[in-house]
Order: structure tokens, then sequence, then C-alpha cells
């Protein structure tokens, strides 16, 4: 497990491994980890030991972006941001009036997220409340650790799929008191992105994060160049498009914005001395066209970065595929991203963003016991390529460049089976 960003201590002082490890986990929580021949002969005799050979115990993954009903639209052919929105997006989420079909969505999504080892994930809802009721409900159902939220979006849009600036308030309010903080959920303001809400949208956005603690704000910046030029034709009194979100008060350490794909330096200072987050989302941004995320750039600046799939724009719910094609944008960039760098996005540095470091990504004793069993032999293809691998650098490399869902044999949340492949 990842214990530290290797862009600040280094790769060696950033992670700990156990070729033969054992992992301790009572009520929920993980009570100890280290060498199996020095731990084994510390456990009762009544407890319960599964070994897993051929395979790695790493933390359950943290998806920092993805949309909930989005699900249905993976793969839609043709159109980069603003014509994507409109032909197959605003469709697609406008079923979400319905909330049989809601529910329906939330059991498969939910299934999906944990078929690809995701244990957290920041959501977006649709415009309708009942996504989100639908989303916790099953959500709840595993204990799992999810955040969440309705979209709120007042213009710019099709009619049967706006709120206004009231209504989204309201309902956002109903649904902060119905679920935040209740078990392991919690709950996210969630305006859609500025060209969607009015100045009166976003001030009552703005208004409600003051209204409960530790509520978090998640929205998308600076993904498509037309989309960052009408942000300037909207909000001509701004100086760009973070300075909008700044005026109205939606920064702050758990807010986490979705691409900042083409952030200027001084956007990148002002996020990180706000103690905000990036959402890096690679599959969304090469499938969109939309750009290349720069992460030494972030980097310089100590800005909190999170990995997002960004489902349906991304084309995977897996992080491990999706960090895959980060090494690609890191490439095409002259840049490089270690396995370790790659572990800790997928991870510690997820948690980090989410401000969940002591609960989530990581295997340390007093956290949540979400965490995954990968299995070195799940593909043929995979099973060779490993047996060539000289050290744990090159098996998580490979892991990350070949692997898929087939790769989570196991899925555990709050110490509970939740996916057996
Ligand atoms: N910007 C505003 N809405 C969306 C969305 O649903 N997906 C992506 N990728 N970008 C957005
Ligand atoms: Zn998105």
């Amino acid at each position: 497990h990842s214990i530290a960003d290797p862009a600040v201590v280094g790769i060696d002082a950033s992670y700990k491994y156990f070729e033969d490890g054992l992992l301790v986990t009572e009520n929920g929580r993980i009570s100890a980890i280290g060498h199996a021949s020095e731990l084994l002969p510390s456990l009762a005799a009544d407890v319960e030991v599964v070994h897993h050979k051929d395979a790695l115990i790493t933390p359950g993954f943290i998806d920092t972006h993805i949309h909930l009903p989005q699900t249905g639209m993976v793969g839609a052919y043709g159109e980069q941001l603003l014509d994507w929105l409109n032909t197959y997006t605003f469709p697609c989420e406008s079923q979400f009036a319905d909330k049989a079909h809601a529910e329906e969505v939330a059991g498969i999504f939910i299934k999906e997220l944990l078929r690809n080892g995701t244990t957290t994930a920041l959501v977006f809802g649709s415009v309708h409340p009942q996504s989100v009721d639908s989303f916790f409900e099953e959500a709840q159902k595993l204990d799992l650790r999810m955040i969440a939220g309705k979209v709120m979006m007042d213009r710019n849009a099709p009619d049967y799929l706006t709120d206004t600036a009231e209504s989204s308030y309201l309902e956002s309010k109903a649904l902060i008191e119905r679920w935040h903080g209740k078990g392991r959920l919690h709950y996210a303001v969630t305006p859609r992105f500025a060209p969607t809400s009015t100045p009166e949208q976003l001030t009552l956005a703005g208004q409600l994060l003051g209204e409960y603690p530790d509520l978090y704000m998640q929205t998308h910046i600076s993904e498509n160049l037309q989309e960052i030029q009408w942000v300037k034709e909207l909000f001509p009194e701004r100086k760009g498009y973070l300075d909008v979100y700044d005026h109205y008060q939606l920064l702050g350490e758990r807010s986490v914005f979705a691409h900042g794909v083409h952030l200027c330096d001084d956007e990148c200072a002002r996020l990180a001395q706000t103690g905000s987050a990036v959402a890096f989302c690679p599959t969304s941004n090469f499938f969109l066209g939309s750009g290349l995320f720069n992460l030494p750039m972030a980097e310089k600046h100590n800005l909190n970065v999170g990995l997002g799939t960004d489902v349906g724009a991304g084309t995977s719910f897996s992080l491990l595929h999706t960090l895959n094609e980060a090494y690609k944008v890191m490439q095409l960039q002259g840049a490089r991203l270690s396995p370790f760098k790659s572990l800790y996005l997928a991870t510690l540095g997820g948690a980090r963003a989410l401000r969940l470091e002591d609960k989530i990504g990581t295997l340390q004793p007093g956290t949540d016991a979400d965490f995954l069993v990968l299995d070195y032999n799940s593909t043929p293809l995979l099973s060779y390529r490993l047996k060539q691998a000289n050290n744990i650098a090159e098996t998580l490399f490979v892991l990350m460049t070949l692997g898929d869902d087939r790769t989570v044999l196991q899925t555990y949340a709050a110490g509970n089976l939740v996916h057996q492949r």
C-alpha cells in the first residue's frame, strides 16, 4: 500500500510491500498488517485464516469522478464535450425521472464498481433527487463508503432536465438531511458546471456548503476549449473559469473539480491554496478529445489529485485500465508515471483528495477494511507475463497495463466480502 506521495518523499519511501504478508481485520477495520511469519503466531486459535497464493492485497480503489446516470451510454460515438452532452447525455439522464429506472441502474452501477475493485466513489447523480436516493439505498445495504449528489442545473439544458435555483437548493437540502453522515455515506453539492447554472444557483450552492459541516462539492472545470470560451462569454466579469467558482465560494478542502485539462499555473496555485482537489480522468479526456492533463504541473503546486473514470465519457469502470491510459497521457507529454505513483493515485491520493485518508486508501491498522485481492493468474497473458517480472515495481506496472475487472478476484468493504469473481 501507498503511505505517501512519491512526488514528495521519493519512490522508496512512498510504499510498503510484504512479499508474504498478512492482513488482519476485526469488526470492519484493519487491526494489523505485516509479515505473515511475524504476525501468524499472535493470532488467537479461532481466527479464520485465508491464504491467497499468487495474489496481491491492496487497498480498495477510489474513483473521484463518475456519473451514475451515464452507465447506459458508455461509448457514444463521434462528438466532443458540448455536442456529446446535448446529443447523448441529457436524453440518457432524463430516464432517471422514473424511480424504478434509477433503482435498476443504481444496482448495476454499484455491482460494476465492486467488480472493478472500486470501494469508494464520488458520484454525480442526475438532476432528479431519486437518482441519489436509489444510489444511497443500494450503497447502504452493503455498508459502502460513498459520496454522491443531485446535479444542480437551471439553464442551458433541455426543460425536461432543469431545476430552478430554489428547487435545487431545497431538494439538495432534503437529501443532505436524509443521507449526509448516515453510516459511511456523505453528500456532495453538485452544480454540473458553470455554463448550466445561473449566478443565483451558484450562490445557493455556496450557501449550502456553509450550512452543514463536511459537505463535499463536485463540479467540472476546464475540460474542453469551447467550454472554456463559453464560460468567458457567460461570466465576462470574472477573471477566468476557476474564478467563477471562487467567486461563489465553491473552493475548499472537500471540493473536487473534474478534468482541469487546460488549467493555468495561477489556477493550480489557487486550487492548492484552498485545499481543493482535481480528478484526473484519462480515458474520458482521450475519448472526448479533450486534451492531456498536466500532472507534473499539479505536483509542482502540491495540488491534491485523485483518479476518475468519468463514466460515461470515460470508457471503463476499471481504475487499473484508467492507470494504463494515465501512463500514456504522461508519455505524450515526455513525462513518466511510475507504478508507485499510479498506486498512490488510485488509493491514498484519492483518499487525500476526499479528506478521508484516516479512514480509507491505505492498509494502516485502524482504517476501514476496504481492500482487494488481485489475482496474478486472472488471464493467460497476465499469468505468463508476470512470471517474467523481477520485483514488485514490475509486477505492479504489468497489473496496471494488462489488468482489468478480471484481475479483481475479491473486493471487501468494511470487512465484508462484497464481490467474488
Ligand atoms: N461537463 C459538464 N457535464 C459533463 C459530463 O456529464 N461529463 C463530462 N465529461 N463533462 C461534463
Ligand atoms: Zn464528468
